[in-house]
């Protein structure tokens, strides 16, 4: 009776849904092996017992700034597990955008029992001073997204949490690492950026080609089936979040992609991500944003033969190179009755398209290491609708 229910859990494609989420830890990240150098170089000297540490990371959105924070304080705590006891309270701050709140999830996380109700800012400080020194352990306080806090309540909290072993006995309670998209410390008073250092920032680029290509491969490889997604399917989708540099948009993507092809499963398909998959929730996902399929029409008429031949191989594949476009357009050619143009006068063609934005092109090694090559690709648009438009539009100009 229920058999649409039959779907539900089938897992012919994803696998392991919690490796999509948006909350998910990977064990490992990929492709920040520089980063995350440069990061455990400013905690260099953690392991002793007076040492406290101290670094900012900002980066622009989906740059990996809170899965680098987290997967390093993890990786800390486990290397210093005979060493040093370390508690880590990773405070994300558009949540908890009052100090005050800030601190009682301080608390929260070192004592989950701790009664924080009513209590005033400077009783909230002296308990947390009081607990760090009771359990003579080392606490990080990982302040995400710390924009927010810093907007609604100024920066007085960090000045007290990087003095807090000031006036006591102790040294060494307490690492801070504050996180944000912007640049935030232009906007704190000098006696807080002198305690941060000026040094200690760490400035994380967008995610380039090769690194988002590694991200999907990745999480494909925690989430799908094996068999169901083919490499260059995962550089497609690498190729659509590069303009925005944003690793969430290729796990969204993969996501996306994964439930499509779940989604048309029945006894008789075969058990893959197509193209058509990977583009499936476009709309939703915003990527169209930089193109409209209205800039191809006003191209001129051979432009738009040489878009028509690379719109119709990559119908069926990922990518194609630019050898292979100068055989298809000489297809296309006959086929309209056109006299085909120059190499030098294609290659500038292909070059229009790509200003554009309606293909992109990457150059690769080849796999044998003999030389390069380009690949072209459309990450924002669906090659089979660009097919229908430009062979309307050549019908008119080609009369
Ligand atoms: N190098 C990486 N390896 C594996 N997964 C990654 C990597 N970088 C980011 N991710 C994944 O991409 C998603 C976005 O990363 P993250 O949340 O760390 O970005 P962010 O810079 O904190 O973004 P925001 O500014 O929006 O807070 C997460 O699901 C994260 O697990
Ligand atoms: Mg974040």
């Amino acid at each position: 009776m229920s058999s649409y229910l039959d779907r539900i859990g089938a897992g012919f494609i994803i696998s392991n849904p919690e490796a999509l989420d948006f909350d998910f830890v990977p064990n490992e990240i990929v492709g920040r092996e520089t980063i995350q150098s440069e990061l455990a170089n400013k905690f260099a000297s953690i392991d002793r017992h007076d040492s406290s540490c101290r670094a900012v990371i900002t980066g622009p959105v989906g740059s990996g700034k809170t899965v680098l924070a987290k997967t390093f304080c993890r990786d800390l705590q486990r290397h210093l597990a005979n060493k040093r006891e370390i508690i880590i309270a990773h405070i994300n701050c558009r949540n908890a955008s009052t100090s005050t709140r800030v601190v009682q999830r301080i608390l929260h996380e070192i004592d989950p029992g701790h009664p924080d109700r009513g209590l005033s800012m400077g009783e909230l400080l002296l308990s947390l001073r009081k607990l760090t020194r009771k359990n003579s352990s080392h606490l990080i306080v990982v302040l995400d997204e710390v924009d927010h806090m810093l907007r609604k309540s100024g920066d007085d909290l960090l000045y007290q949490l990087l003095r807090i072993d000031e006036d006591q006995q102790g040294k060494g309670t307490l690492s801070l690492i504050l996180i944000s998209q912007e640049q935030v410390l232009d906007v704190l008073e000098t006696a807080v950026i002198s305690r941060m250092g000026k040094t200690n920032l760490i400035q994380i680029p967008p995610y380039r080609f090769e690194e988002l290509s590694k991200i999907a491969k990745q999480r494909a490889s925690m989430a799908l089936n094996e068999g169901t997604y083919s490499e260059e399917i995962l550089n497609l989708i690498a190729d659509k979040a590069v303009h925005s540099g944003d690793a969430r948009l290729v796990i969204e993507l993969i996501k996306a992609a994964g439930e499509a092809s779940e989604f048309r499963q029945d006894a008789h398909t075969e058990r893959r991500i197509t193209i058509k998959d990977v583009y499936s929730q476009d709309e939703n996902l915003a990527i169209d944003v930089i193109s409209e399929i209205q800039s191809v029409d006003d191209l001129r008429p051979h432009e738009m033969l040489v878009l028509l031949s690379i719109c119709r191989r990559l119908r069926k594949e990922e990518t194609m190179t630019t050898g292979d476009v100068e055989q298809l357009y000489a297809v296309v050619c006959e086929e309209y009755g056109q006299k085909m143009k120059s190499h030098t006068t294609i290659w500038k063609y292909l070059k229009e398209l790509e200003k554009r934005q309606i293909i992109v092109s990457r150059i690769a090694s080849i796999a044998d290491g003999r030389g390069r090559t380009t690949h072209l690709s459309m990450p924002h648009f669906l090659p089979a609708d660009l097919v229908n438009r430009v062979e309307m539009l050549l019908k008119k100009r080609l009369k």
